[in-house]
């Protein structure tokens, strides 16, 4: 508790993004993915995955600059596959962590990140958005609809589409609806946006009962659509 309180305090973050809970969410992200190491482990090996099938299936070749949207700690994006892969690579998320900012600054100009709000993307996400060979949105949309206003989930679900359709070749990865074990209804994620139709889907078992606090609930579980979209 006193490490996050630190990290909290040294992390460099906007006054906005420290209000809305945004850093406080991305260092919480690190220690409960600690937690249920086991339980997320499928599910970010199936994006990393889906992600690395879709560029090498990419007869032009996957070089350039590749756009990582929402990439935090990057769990759900292989770093290393990127690297390996691209000549340049750009984060956007309002927060890095420390780490991933350690990271741009020892690249040598290969790896550079972007603090931006990707609820409501300016020109300058737009142009790095064009000008990338791919564009790599990771289980960010649903996060965008939950921290965004009431009412206007739907709205803020096609405006990131929109934004992706914007690139030559992006690839979208979110969790569209939840679940408290197998037995229930899914409930939707989105606000009525439909993504489109995945070419893969899988099950995330997001929290044991001991992480979400509710023991008379299961295992809560995320289903997760990934989809492809090119020019
Ligand atoms: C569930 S996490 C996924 C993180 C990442 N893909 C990974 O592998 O670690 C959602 C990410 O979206 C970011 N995020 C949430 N709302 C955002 C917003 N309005 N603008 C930019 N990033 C946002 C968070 O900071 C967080 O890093």
């Amino acid at each position: 508790m006193i490490l996050e309180a630190l990290e909290w305090c040294v992390t460099p973050a906007s006054w906005r993004a420290r209000k809305r809970g945004l850093l406080a969410a991305q260092i919480a992200i690190r220690h409960r993915k600690r937690r249920c190491e086991r339980f997320w482990r499928p599910h970010l090996e199936a994006s990393r995955r889906f992600i690395e099938q879709c560029v090498e299936a990419d007869a032009a070749g996957p070089r350039g600059l590749a756009v990582v949207l929402g990439s935090g700690h990057l769990n759900d994006v292989d770093a290393g596959f990127l690297a390996r892969t691209f000549d340049r690579v750009t984060l956007i998320d309002a927060v890095h962590p420390i780490e991933v900012r350690l990271r741009c600054l020892a690249s040598r100009g290969k790896w550079h990140c972007v603090a931006a709000d990707l609820a409501e993307p300016g020109p300058e996400i737009d142009e790095i958005v064009r000008g990338a060979s791919w564009v790599f949105s990771t289980c960010l949309l649903s996060q965008l609809v939950l921290c965004g206003p009431a009412g206007f989930a739907s709205e803020i679900a096609s405006r990131h589409f929109g934004l992706l359709r914007r690139a030559r070749r992006a690839v979208l990865v979110t969790d569209t609806a939840r679940r408290f074990s197998a037995g229930e209804d899914w409930v939707g994620l989105l606000g009525g946006f439909a993504p489109p139709e995945p070419s893969a889907s899988w099950i995330w078992q997001l929290a044991p009962p001991e992480e979400h606090g509710d023991p008379r609930r299961g295992i809560e579980e995320r289903r997760v659509e990934a989809s492809v979209l090119e020019d």
